[in-house]
């Protein structure tokens, strides 16, 4: 097992790719914090790396709130005795489906507060225990849609290019505590996130209105990904092990597509 003896806390872990990060992490031997916004969720997938043989707590926090984020990380290190994982994967896509000369300042607020600013919060809030340990990990899960600078999805877009931007700074400014930070960029994953987003197509796009989200997706799946496969939740948990893992000591500030080959750069 690769994460023997390690803890991780992985945000959005209640549902989709968080909580296949969890349970891939948990078979490789990391106890789990999970921090998601809905309670119920994340105890659930407490129970399940319990069952894996892990410890694992669940906490509801919201991680646009920075002093959440504080007592999540403070509550972390306090069951644990320690944090060497941090996985910021929380993220939503308010106002997609629409170009930006239709989308509204609301859109970009949420999406900047959820996806980015959280994302400063955490690494702010850990990087004084992985400091003082010459020790962690950080691993950000960004989207092909930033790479892609996406017409339907403009703030989603941004945001996730600022994540990948954001990871090159506290890879830079960590890299001298022995601190890995990566990010990952999952492409087209059939989690309830693609299916809203399926839904929002639909209605916006008449090319698409006399299919389901689940066809629309897999249109989508055949026509730009040159592997010809969806990426599936566990693919993203598989990426997030090796990057935590000693195997990846030598990486850092990068951004892995996980993507079947829609991005290559
Ligand atoms: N599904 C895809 O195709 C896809 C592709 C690229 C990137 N991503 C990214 O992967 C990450 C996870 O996506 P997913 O598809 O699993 O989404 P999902 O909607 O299925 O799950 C997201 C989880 O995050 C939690 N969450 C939402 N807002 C939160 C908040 N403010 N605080 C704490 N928790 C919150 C939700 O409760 C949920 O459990 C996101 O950052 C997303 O942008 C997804």
């Amino acid at each position: 097992m690769r994460l023997t003896d390690k803890a991780a806390m992985v945000t959005g872990g209640g549902a989709g790719i968080g909580r296949a990060i969890v349970l891939a992490m948990a078979r490789e031997g990391a106890d789990i914090v999970i921090a998601d916004l809905r309670r119920e969720a994340a105890e659930a997938v407490a129970r399940e790396a319990q069952d894996l043989g892990r410890k694992a707590a669940a906490i509801r926090v919201d991680v646009a709130q920075e002093t959440q984020v504080q007592q999540a990380i403070a509550d972390g290190i306090r069951q644990f005795g320690h944090i060497d994982i941090l996985v910021n994967n929380a993220g939503v896509t308010p106002g997609l489906g629409l170009p930006f000369t239709r989308q509204e300042e609301a859109d970009w607020d949420t999406v900047f507060d959820i996806n980015v600013k959280s994302v400063f919060f955490a690494c702010k809030a850990i990087a004084p225990h992985f400091m003082q340990r010459r020790s962690g990990k950080i691993i950000n899960i960004a989207s092909i849609a930033g790479p892609l600078s996406s017409l339907t999805m403009p703030s989603y877009s941004v945001s996730k290019m600022g994540v990948i931007t954001f990871t090159r700074i506290v890879a830079k400014e960590l890299a001298a505590s022995n601190v890995n930070v990566n990010a990952i960029c999952p492409g087209l994953l059939w989690t309830d996130m693609w299916k809203n987003i399926g839904e929002v197509i639909r209605e916006t796009n008449p090319a698409y209105r006399d299919l389901t989200p689940r066809q629309m997706f897999e249109k989508r799946v055949e026509e730009w990904i040159p592997l010809k496969r969806e990426q599936t939740p566990e693919d993203i948990g598989h990426a997030a092990v090796f990057l935590a893992s000693e195997e990846a000591r030598n990486i850092t500030g990068q951004a892995l597509m996980v993507d079947g080959g829609v991005v290559m750069q």
